[in-house]
């Protein structure tokens, strides 16, 4: 068994262990990934301020998201396929997060179903929901999660079509994949993801097929999918779906602090900031560029949640730092579930508690909560 001292410690297992073509899926973004770039390596130029002799003793990670007690600021993003990371992801990572106190998001496009996850797992997880044209699917899809007493619903607003991710294309990924001979003879050499996987009848998007109109097979699933995202989606749709759901309501994929301003007269209880990790729009600035500007904007009004880009326990002070309340890691808790499965997902929560506990202390904190822009040194200021 390998030690596993970093996130890039799980990718690089994950890449061994998980077929090529949902691996990329995961570690890839849309069209040049000049944002998916950005989003790491803007991190890289703000530096952290050291402080010495201040009692660093009984730190502590532990808060609040929308009112949720969480072991540290971090919750699991809801991300697609995840169960083609690994047998049953969703389940595994949901159990991951549950035993460490965390937020787990499912997310509309899951392979487990939120009924599956609900029976494997004992306290509340939060469901993502992307607004579908068929709008009785939506509204059953908001039913199912309050009935599996899901205790946030997050609506994903940077999703009406879906931007292109090349390395996609080129292996093939749909419903059902559509595999070069290579890609095959990768599968089948990844023998223990296979194995895994025949031994679980959950291999398809649940959520989806058997509950949207006509869709019964992987043939009617695949045109579903592609026509169902709603692009003619605007603010005004989101009032219906905020009162059928009736309890925490996160708005997710906001960029810009005008769109921050009209999230929060949506009555939002939280906003992530993010850019779906690089997948959608390419060009658009990093998360991080846009983080301060969006809580100057609403951060008395709204909780401001923050992901894209996040690797380790510094890029989470950094994002607190900045003034966001809670983040979400997505890659960084796929490449611990490919690597391993759920061990692998407690592995990366691990790295990621252990690096944001060290720094703060080093930092001259004791708790999540005091950390602010005096903890960070910005590029202008680097001697
Ligand atoms: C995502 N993301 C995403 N977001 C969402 O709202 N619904 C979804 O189904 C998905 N699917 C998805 C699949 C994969 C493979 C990834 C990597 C991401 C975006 C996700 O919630 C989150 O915004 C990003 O993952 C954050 O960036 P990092 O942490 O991966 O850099």
């Amino acid at each position: 068994m390998p030690v596993i001292t970093t996130i890039e410690d799980l990718r690089k297992m994950a890449e061994r262990r998980v077929p090529r073509v949902f691996y990329d899926y995961a570690d890839s973004g849309s069209w040049t990934e000049q944002t998916y770039r950005e989003n790491t390596t803007d991190f890289e130029k703000i530096r952290l301020r050291q402080r010495v002799a201040v009692n660093m003793e009984g730190r502590s990670t532990k808060t609040t998201m929308v009112g949720q007690e969480v072991a540290m600021p971090v919750a699991l993003a809801p991300t697609g396929l995840t169960g083609m990371q690994h047998a049953d992801g969703e389940i595994l990572a949901a159990q991951a997060a549950e035993e460490f106190g965390v937020p787990f998001t499912l997310s509309t496009m899951s392979i487990c179903s939120i009924e599956d996850v609900a029976a494997h797992t004992s306290k509340p997880f939060w469901f993502q929901l992307y607004v579908m044209r068929d709008r009785e699917f939506a509204e059953n899809l908001i039913d199912r999660a309050k009935a599996a007493g899901c205790s946030a619903l997050v609506l994903t607003l940077d999703l009406q079509m879906i931007g292109q991710r090349h390395k996609d294309l080129k292996n093939g990924l749909g419903v059902p994949p559509k595999l070069s001979l290579a890609g095959w003879a990768n599968m089948a050499w990844k023998w223990r993801w296979g194995a895994e996987m025949l031994l679980t009848e959950r291999r398809s998007f649940r959520n989806i097929l058997g509950h949207a109109k006509g869709v019964t097979d992987m043939g009617s699933l695949a045109e579903w999918t592609h026509s169902q995202f709603d692009q003619s989606l605007t603010w005004d749709d989101i009032d219906w779906i905020r009162e059928r759901w009736g309890g925490k309501f996160i708005l997710k994929g906001i960029l810009d602090a005008e769109d921050a301003r009209l999230a929060v007269a949506k009555g939002a209880d939280a906003i992530i900031v993010s850019n779906h990790g690089g997948r959608q729009l390419d060009g658009a600035l990093s998360s991080l560029a846009v983080l301060e500007d969006i809580v100057k904007a609403v951060g008395d009004e709204v909780e401001v949640h923050f992901d894209s880009g996040i690797r380790s326990g510094q890029d989470v002070l950094k994002a607190l730092a900045l003034g966001a309340h809670g983040t979400y890691i997505g890659r960084a808790f796929l490449y611990g579930l490919g690597a391993m499965g759920k061990k692998g997902v407690t592995a990366a929560l691990d790295v990621i508690w252990k690096e944001l506990d060290t720094t703060m202390g080093l930092c001259g904190r004791r708790h999540v909560s005091e950390l602010n822009r005096e903890n960070l040194i910005f590029p202008q200021d680097i001697p």
